[in-house]
């Protein structure tokens, strides 16, 4: 590896992270209360960061989300976060493969005093996602793909069958250290999130882009993507037409 690589974890980008978190309001006893039974169930502690967890809400606020679909709920941190950006009557579904996170988050969410907004779906993600699109569910107006990385790909073709135009994609862990730029990677999760971002790229149906971010998990990112409205609409607006223009 040549020495003038980026460093996977400077210390300084956890340090600002939690400078951000205290300054934009640092995590309330329900957030807390997950991290920490979470940590005393054996859970891994690779959960968004708190100012990650905060855009999620944003901008699912942003979206006017009443309908969020989550792939991979660990121990309910996101999950807790989108929860609270639902307006009332509004519902997230979080799907889980393993038992034990399903338990944990189940009880955090009760914590949280969110359970009654939350569908927490225990399996494989692939299959929850055919019974989903099975049983007509959706349209969901958000989704956050967080789940295990060589399913990035087929996860997408399932989130495009729940979606609608307008539907915000955001997929955690894409850029993998910096690793996602080597086409010969033998690490299935690299080869995984690669795919996943050619396949957002390719499709007409969505307009995407992904951003490298560092803070307290290091150095990796996110992938955003809209569903359009139509294949070839939406095309970029010509010099000039700009908005409120008579
Ligand atoms: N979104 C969470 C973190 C999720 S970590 C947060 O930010 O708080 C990834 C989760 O995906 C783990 O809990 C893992 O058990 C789950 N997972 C892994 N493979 C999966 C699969 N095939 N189907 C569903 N969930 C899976
Ligand atoms: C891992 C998974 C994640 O979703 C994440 O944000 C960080 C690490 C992992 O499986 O190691
Ligand atoms: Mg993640």
């Amino acid at each position: 590896m040549a020495s003038s690589g980026p460093h996977p974890d400077d210390p300084k980008w956890g340090e600002v992270d939690r400078f951000l978190a205290e300054l934009f309001g640092p995590d309330d006893p329900a957030l807390e209360g997950a991290l920490r039974s979470s940590e005393a169930a054996g859970l891994p502690s690779i959960q968004v960061s708190a100012v990650q967890g905060r855009l999620l809400g944003l901008l699912a606020r942003l979206v006017g989300a009443r309908t969020i679909l989550e792939i991979g709920t660990l121990g309910g941190y996101s999950t807790i976060w989108l929860a609270r950006a639902l307006p009332p009557g509004g519902r997230l579904t979080t799907l889980e493969i393993e038992p034990t996170h399903a338990q944990v988050e189940r009880a955090n969410l009760d914590r949280a005093g969110l359970s009654h907004l939350v569908d927490v779906v225990n399996g494989p993600a692939r299959d929850s996602l055919a019974r989903l699109v099975a049983e007509g569910r959706g349209p969901f107006d958000f989704v956050f793909l967080d789940a295990d990385k060589p399913g990035y790909p087929e996860y997408l073709a399932g989130v495009l069958r729940l979606a609608r135009p307008g539907t915000l994609l955001v997929a955690d862990n894409v850029i993998r250290h910096g690793a996602v730029d080597d086409p010969h990677s033998t690490d299935p999760r690299v080869q995984g999130v690669r795919r996943f971002l050619e396949l957002l790229a390719a499709d007409p149906r969505l307009e995407a882009t992904a951003l490298q971010t560092v803070g307290s998990k290091g150095y990796d990112g996110w992938a955003l993507a809209r569903v359009r409205a139509e294949p070839d609409d939406e095309a970029p607006a010509p010099p000039g037409a700009a908005v409120g223009k008579k």
